[in-house]
């Protein structure tokens, strides 16, 4: 027996809890209710970010600048309307950050202490005592929300949206530790992450498997960009899963790349060297890993001693594995880190679908284009979140209405890790039709096996939009056609476009 938890009218559910939810409740003036999969700080990624928060703050900067430097690594496909709001309101939004109690690193005169990271032509992202920015940041904005009597907090994990039969989305369909949950609601916000965990190496946490783009696809939302994944070039290759990171603020303090003989490689193949934009720093890393000259990022004499103090995350990491980054390069590889697609909204959040907004990774703003500048997602999901509170307060929604869904198959452990090996493989750093095809297949062969769950839909809308898109453009690289386009676009698509016909066997369960 499925129970049915109706909110009333003005409540609005918020499905995640990390930076993007938590900051969209924190500005709404109505009610809300988050639902999380996990506890605070565990489940989200935005409490493992390392760099910070990039913004205009700057003595010499300005959002025009920041905006520059984000079309400059976009590779030709940022929506530059997106990120004029992102970049203009940016300042404006880490100030309310800081009003709330994110004790930002300060320098002496009480300015920002900023970094510098890769593709951005000055020091700009905004951190925390050195590498620990999304944790302090989460910790802030926790507190502030159990202490808000307008937000409560429901541990359970988002299925399936449920929608009426108009097709307005009523809330969604949960899996809590009593079973499955109907929560009816007139106003639903997806804020559940991004894709990483579909990877077999990736930097982010096991909840990010495209639940959320997998749940509005399947509702009819156009969803964009979904061939666009950045890999993180330095995640600290000591066989963990997830890999943790090295945060890209070492080589913004000089820190180099080298191969296993302590050679440099970066200067060969852009003018920035070890600072060019982040997905030819991932390539040249995965080549270097391939053909088994070895990538290493050493540390050493860019900060030496002052590591536990200045980057206190990565020293912990790198200690556990018996690796001193004071005295020894870390071996790195590339990870799935981020997702430049998701569900497309507009520039107040809001979805294809009525009663649908969508926020942080798991949405596609435009932002971005086709390879985020490093820091700029922390940003991203404050500054949209924020407007979706916006538009929501001076929102009548309608009355909660009665409404159906069905229950994706889930993938067992098993299928997960064939899955996870087959996106590493074929749809990772470099792609090609065949290793595609082969992701497809493997794809339409789970599914049949196992019926098609939200990780198989979110892997197939990647793998069909990096098949269709036969070029090469930013984080997408297709060895069989490594030029860009003369033209491109993003891409935008909705799940029933895909040919052949995804083999979806849900159950329906519990939508009387
Ligand atoms: C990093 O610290 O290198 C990650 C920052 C980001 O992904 O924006």
């Amino acid at each position: 027996m499925t129970e049915t938890l109706r909110l009333p009218r003005d409540h609005v559910l918020i499905v995640g809890g990390g930076l993007a939810g938590l900051f969209a409740a924190l500005n709404l003036s109505r009610p809300a209710l988050v639902l999380a999969s996990r506890p605070p700080q565990e489940g989200a990624a935005s409490a493992w970010a390392q760099g910070g928060i990039a913004a205009a703050l700057g003595a010499g900067d300005s959002p025009e600048r920041h905006a520059a430097d984000t079309l400059a690594v976009g590779g030709g496909i940022n929506d530059a309307a997106i990120v004029r709001i992102l970049t203009e309101e940016g300042p404006g939004r880490v100030a309310e950050l800081a009003a709330m109690g994110v004790p930002f690193d300060r320098d002496a005169d009480g300015g920002f202490a900023l970094s510098r990271e890769a593709g951005h032509s000055m020091a700009r992202v905004a951190r925390v005592s050195g590498d620990l920015a999304g944790k302090s940041i989460m910790e802030t904005l926790v507190a502030h929300a159990v202490a808000s009597e307008r937000i409560s907090r429901m541990e359970a994990r988002a299925l399936s949206l449920l929608q009426d039969g108009a097709g307005r989305v009523c809330g969604v369909l949960a899996a809590g530790e009593k079973g499955l949950i109907r929560i009816e609601a007139s106003e639903t916000l997806l804020a559940a992450g991004g894709v990483g965990g579909l990877y077999a190496v990736t930097t982010n946490p096991p909840s990010a498997r495209g639940d959320a783009l997998a749940m509005a696809a399947r509702a009819g939302a156009v969803i964009a960009d979904p061939e666009f994944v950045q890999f993180h070039p330095t995640a600290i290759d000591i066989g963990r899963d997830p890999a943790p990171l090295a945060t890209e603020a070492l080589r913004g303090e000089g820190a180099t790349l080298t191969d296993r003989k302590g050679r440099r490689f970066m200067a060969q193949i852009h003018a920035d060297a070890e600072l060019a934009p982040r997905d030819i720093v991932a390539r040249a890393i995965h080549r270097q890993v391939v053909s088994g000259a070895g990538a290493f990022l050493d540390a050493r004499s860019a900060v030496g001693a002052a590591f536990p103090e200045h980057f206190p995350t990565v020293f912990a990491a790198c200690m556990s594995a018996g690796v001193d980054p004071r005295t020894q390069p870390i071996p790195i590889a590339p990870a799935a880190h981020y997702h430049m697609g998701g569900i497309s909204v507009d520039a107040d959040g809001a979805a294809s679908l009525a009663g649908l907004s969508a926020c942080g990774e798991c949405a596609s703003t435009g932002a971005h284009g086709a390879n985020r500048l490093a820091s700029n997602s922390l940003l991203e999901a404050v500054v949209f979140g924020g407007r979706i509170a916006a538009r929501l307060n001076d929102t009548l929604s309608p009355p909660v209405r009665r409404s159906d869904c069905e229950t994706p198959a889930r993938l067992g452990a098993d299928g997960l890790a064939r899955l996870r090996g087959a996106m590493a493989r074929h749809a990772g750093v470099e792609r090609t039709r065949d290793g595609l095809r082969k992701l497809m297949a493997d794809i339409d062969d789970l599914s049949g096996r196992q019926g098609e769950g939200n990780a198989l839909t979110a892997a197939r809308l990647i793998g069909a939009a990096a098949l269709a898109r036969e070029e090469s453009r930013g984080a997408h690289f297709r060895a069989d056609f490594p030029a860009a386009a003369p033209a491109a676009d993003r891409t935008r698509l909705r799940l029933a476009d895909l040919a052949p016909e995804p083999a979806c066997a849900p159950a329906l369960e519990g939508c009387a």
